[in-house]
């Protein structure tokens, strides 16, 4: 079986400035990190290029999105050649901000994972439901829903990261539980198992979003299918260290 390496990417959203983000780069770069640990910041796009020349090579950097075609007059947009000629090698999608404030459909994810993927980028692909599905009992529904669209967009999984991040526990200090966590993810690798194939499913990295901290950390990721953690607030802070050696 296919090992798997552990995955923390830290999300930055819409936060900090050249000032702050420098004093966090400066803690990242003279930090002890677990050199079995993949990490990658999520900058806005506006500081791509100040993340990759102020990041230790060892610490990849993604952008928080891209758009679905190389060229064209769309005003605001960026390429995924664009976030490559920044030196930047992985871009998020789908996360729930794009989907449920500025209103991305996973036709439209879709065709961004594909293009990002034929540009040569890492796709960070980001599902989760909202409480009112998981409320439902819908979850599975609509994760698998969201994983089915990203799938039929995946040739190489191998630049693919499955972020699960329940819309309910973004932002909202509402952690899922590890046993939640596991039980989605563990879903997640039965269907990639099922409907792409058993190399997929066990080297594919699922990785838990939503309220992450330094305290919650370990317990998550001493869960069998939880395979790292997508950061948004805490990734901000120093405690981002301890959530990267939460497996060391
Ligand atoms: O992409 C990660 C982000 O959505 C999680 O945010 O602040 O709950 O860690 P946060």
């Amino acid at each position: 079986m296919a090992s798997r390496g552990f995955f923390v990417g830290g999300n930055w959203k819409m936060n900090g400035n050249k000032e702050s983000l420098g004093e966090l780069i400066t803690t990242l770069n003279t930090a002890s990190l677990h050199d079995q640990t993949e990490v990658v910041c999520a900058a806005p796009s506006i500081y791509l290029d100040f993340a990759r020349s102020s990041l230790d090579p060892k610490i990849g950097v993604a952008a928080q999105n891209c758009y679905k075609v190389a060229k064209g007059a769309f005003t605001g947009e960026i390429s995924p050649a664009m976030i490559k000629d920044c030196g930047a090698d992985w871009v998020v999608l789908g996360h729930s901000e794009r989907r449920h404030v500025f209103g991305e459909s996973d036709e439209l994810i879709g065709q961004k994972v594909a293009h990002a993927l034929e540009s040569g980028l890492g796709v960070i692909a980001c599902i989760g439901e909202k409480l009112e599905e998981r409320e439902a009992g819908t979850t599975e529904e609509v994760v698998y829903a969201q994983t089915k669209v990203i799938a039929d967009n995946v040739k190489d999984w191998g630049k693919v990261v499955l972020a699960y991040e329940p819309v309910w526990a973004i932002g909202t200090g509402k952690t899922a539980t590890p046993d939640q966590a596991q039980e989605v993810h563990e879903k997640l690798r039965s269907w990639l198992r099922a409907n792409v194939s058993d190399d997929v499913a066990d080297s594919v990295r699922i990785i838990y979003g939503g309220s992450v901290t330094g305290a919650n950390c370990r317990e998550l990721a001493s869960q069998a299918d939880v395979d790292g953690f997508l950061v948004g607030g805490a990734s901000l802070k120093p405690e981002f260290v301890d959530i990267i050696n939460a497996r060391a």
